[in-house]
């Protein structure tokens, strides 16, 4: 049997085969095991193909950085504009929207089949791209762009074409998970996990895009597009960051039995009015028990619900170098062997054109924590405040502040607060009530409970 790893024995694949031109932009994080990888299994890949992958040239902006004994010097280029036009297999790993979506086009209207890993590209402009590689004949491949090495994309646009997903929920930004799961191991403070997980490589020196939610709204928006044959942009997805959750947050939902996650959720929503959709993503209390609880660190995972294949769940490291480059490499291989024996890929499928359902028409429970004055009344004051929008009360936990110190009465409480399951406008019309009402000094912290 031929083996794969480096060196070993393997039958070399035809000289006779195809030659297919290979074009990389971006030699950073995932653009070096990319080419890593094509390097060192390049006789495997001509085998699977049916065909040989030469990479013939490497898009960068900085062409005096040693990138490694996998990146050549003399392939690097700052013309990737020249170069999109003489491959027939476009690798982009660049990120951001320009110049990757001109390039893109352009390598698509010269014939190239394009691989790339850019959520915030195709959740932005992903329909753009989806019609130019039908008018020219050639695919799009974007496995790498939703939770790294996990096979997400493939089985939701192929596996499961014949099934109908009724929900995708899961834990797609590896930052975030990890800065959380820090925070519950070790109560430390949001900004204390940051900086853990910056010192530590996981977070980015501007974290934005992943501490506000933006990274995984943007995978969020893809995976909706695709299970539920509709178009679902970025701006479509309701998305809340984890800056906002405390250290008081993560203790209150451990009393609870629960842990917060940041949550991804695309489902189908039916009600009187048929059928419609929802993406968005937020932090949220799960119970210890659900499956999602326990997945640390930077990992990510998620649960598919289909009406015929039941729960599905996906687990696995959803960033990194080699993990992202194997999604791309399996995508490469796939466009590869349609360049080589004909035929194409997947194509966009919206048909259905679900409408969106508006956050405010959506039913949630929820947790709310408020700081207020301790005095008969305030307990009776909240409860029909929430009963009056027809909001019913879980469970309720009371704690003094002790104000001694600073040589204070005490007189403020915080209260923490679950509810069932209300409609959204009925939580933000309470909230508006306790944000005028005197009693209610702040309110803390609103946030979902999910997965029960
Ligand atoms: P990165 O380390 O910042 O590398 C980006 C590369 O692209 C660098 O080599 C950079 O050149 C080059 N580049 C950037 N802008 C360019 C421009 N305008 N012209 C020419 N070259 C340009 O990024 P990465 O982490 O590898 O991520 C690449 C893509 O993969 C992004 O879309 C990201 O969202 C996606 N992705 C990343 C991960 C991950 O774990 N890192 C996981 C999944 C998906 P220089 O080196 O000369 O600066
Ligand atoms: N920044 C992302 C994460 C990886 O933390 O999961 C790229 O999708």
């Amino acid at each position: 049997m031929s083996q794969s790893s480096p060196g070993s024995p393997l039958p070399p694949a035809s000289p006779d085969l195809p030659v297919l031109r290979v074009a990389v932009l971006g030699a950073g994080t995932v653009g070096t095991e990319v080419l890593r990888l094509i390097a060192q299994q390049g006789e495997d890949l001509a085998h699977r193909i049916g065909g040989r992958l030469e990479v013939i040239g490497v898009s960068v902006r900085d062409l005096t950085r040693d990138r490694g004994e996998h990146v050549p010097a003399d392939l690097l280029t700052t013309d990737p504009a020249a170069l999109v036009r003489e491959a027939d297999l476009v690798i982009e790993v660049m990120g951001g929207i320009e110049p990757a979506r001109t390039l893109l086009l352009d390598a698509m209207a010269h014939g190239a089949s394009v691989v790339t890993a850019n959520k915030a590209l195709l959740a932005q402009d992903g329909p753009t791209l989806y019609e130019a590689a039908d008018t020219h004949g050639v695919d799009l491949y974007f496995e790498a762009a939703v939770a790294g090495a996990i096979p997400l994309v493939r089985p939701v646009r192929e596996s499961l074409a014949g099934d109908r997903i009724q929900r995708v929920l899961g834990i797609v930004n590896g930052t975030t998970n990890y800065i959380l799961d820090a925070m519950t191991r070790t109560g430390a403070s949001f900004d204390e996990a940051l900086a853990d997980a910056q010192e530590l490589g996981y977070a980015e020196a501007d974290p934005t895009a992943d501490v506000q939610g933006h990274d995984a709204a943007a995978k969020a928006s893809i995976l909706a597009s695709l299970a539920f044959h509709s178009r679902v942009r970025l701006g479509d997805v309701h998305c809340e960051g984890i800056t906002e959750v405390s250290a008081q947050d993560i203790a209150a939902a451990g009393r609870m039995g629960r842990t917060i996650k940041l949550l991804s959720i695309v489902e189908r929503v039916r009600d009187e009015t048929g059928e419609r959709i929802s993406a968005r993503v937020y932090p949220a209390l799960i119970p210890d028990s659900h499956p999602l609880s326990s997945v640390s660190e930077a990992y990510n995972a998620v649960f598919i619900e289909a009406d015929a294949a039941g729960s599905l769940m996906f687990y696995g490291q959803g960033a990194g170098g080699a993990p992202t480059a194997s999604a791309i490499l399996g995508d490469l291989v796939s466009a590869a062997r349609q360049r080589v024996r004909g035929g194409v890929g997947p194509r966009e499928s919206r048909y259905a054109e679900l409408e969106q359902i508006p956050l405010d028409d959506l039913r949630n429970a929820f947790y709310i924590s408020l700081t207020v004055q301790d005095r008969p009344g305030v307990l009776a004051e909240i409860a029909g405040t929430l009963s009056g929008y027809g909001i019913s009360i879980s469970t309720i936990h009371q704690e003094l502040i002790d104000q001694s110190e600073d040589g204070g009465e005490k007189s403020l409480a915080h209260i923490g607060i679950s509810t069932h399951r209300a409609l959204e406008s009925a939580m933000t019309a309470s909230l508006d009530v306790f944000s005028s009402t005197a009693t209610v000094l702040s309110i803390d912290s609103v946030l979902r409970i999910e997965g029960e």
